[in-house]
């Protein structure tokens, strides 16, 4: 565990030495890691921070209205890039390849942005987890191994390179964010992508959105899971009225672990499991049947893909 008063001391001296006379462009996405940045990134650099929220189109319902709320009185800017994520997961099935689409997205869209105030310096939430997974070759986090080789950034700067999650929430807590951040559930970078098997479409990801919504309406305030979420795993025979559908199939996994690297299945007692079913089917009109994951990490991942 790392001394945070120390650590927050370092990595604002890091950020203003690594930045000099730039300005640094960041991806705000809300969750804990990128808050706990643009707060150490506020200190270091003040307004010479450009905090740039993407709304990939792969966001969780509301999420857009909160980020806006939220960081109100910071000089966020948001970009809607829906159409562009979308159009480049158009065909895409593969994992690794869908990860690698958005990475690239998500890069060249701050090149973009970034080069509007003429910023040199990209700072990323990168925390250790991640480092470990991409280097290893599991996956490519979004905002490691997705990167593409020619980035026109000239430097990027990782402060919570060397973290594990429970210790950005002690900064976050350290720095005074709000306890909505600092006890986010983690959210991957790729968003709803990896909660939707094969191909991303339109069409799916508002369903996986409006399922994931009502799993985390059901879940989070009741039991306080480490991450709970809804993915879409297929499409199967239902039966709705008189008529037999050809349905979505999604599963509900809530887990608890430490850091993201094991993680155990939440024990959730079988009425509560039926009421989220029965709120899915009858809320998602397009969903024939609701099941429970009830896999640890290893072997699973707490994702789909
Ligand atoms: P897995 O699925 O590998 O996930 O067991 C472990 C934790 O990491 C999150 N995750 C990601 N976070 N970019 C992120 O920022 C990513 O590409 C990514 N993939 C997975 C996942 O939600 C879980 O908390």
């Amino acid at each position: 565990m790392v001394n945070t008063e120390k650590f927050i001391k370092k990595a604002i001296e890091e950020i203003r030495i690594a930045a000099g006379d730039e300005k640094v462009v960041m991806a705000l996405s809300g969750g804990v890691d990128s808050s706990v940045c643009a707060a150490l990134a506020a200190r270091a650099i003040g307004d010479r921070l450009i905090p740039i929220y993407i709304d990939t189109g792969l966001m969780r319902k509301g999420e857009t209205e909160r980020i806006k709320m939220l960081f109100g009185n910071i000089q966020l800017q948001v970009i809607d890039a829906g159409a562009e994520f979308l159009g480049a997961l158009k065909g895409v099935t593969d994992p690794e390849a869908k990860r690698k689409a958005i990475g690239e997205r998500f890069i060249r869209v701050f090149e973009r942005e970034a080069k509007k105030p003429g910023a040199k310096c990209l700072l990323q939430g990168t925390i250790y987890p991640d480092r470990i997974e991409s280097e290893g070759g599991i996956k490519s986090h979004h905002n490691v191994g997705g990167m593409p080789l020619i980035v026109e950034f000239t430097k990027v700067i990782e402060p919570l390179r060397d973290l594990y999650k429970d210790e950005v929430r002690d900064v976050a807590g350290a720095l005074g964010l709000p306890k909505e951040i600092q006890h986010r559930m983690p959210f991957p970078g790729p968003g709803l992508a990896v909660r939707v098997l094969g191909e991303v479409t339109p069409e799916k990801v508002a369903v996986v959105r409006e399922a994931n919504w009502i799993a985390e309406d059901e879940l989070v305030e009741k039991y306080q899971p480490w991450q709970c979420f809804a993915a879409l795993i297929g499409l199967g025979t239902g039966v709705k009225g008189d008529n037999r559908i050809h349905g979505w199939i999604v599963a509900i996994r809530a887990v608890n672990s430490r850091d993201g690297m094991t993680a155990d299945p939440l024990n959730i007692p079988f009425e509560d499991l039926i009421r989220i079913g029965s709120r899915i089917t009858a809320e998602i009109p397009s969903v024939a049947r609701v099941v429970y994951d009830i896999t640890p990490k290893p072997p699973a991942t707490i994702e789909y893909e």
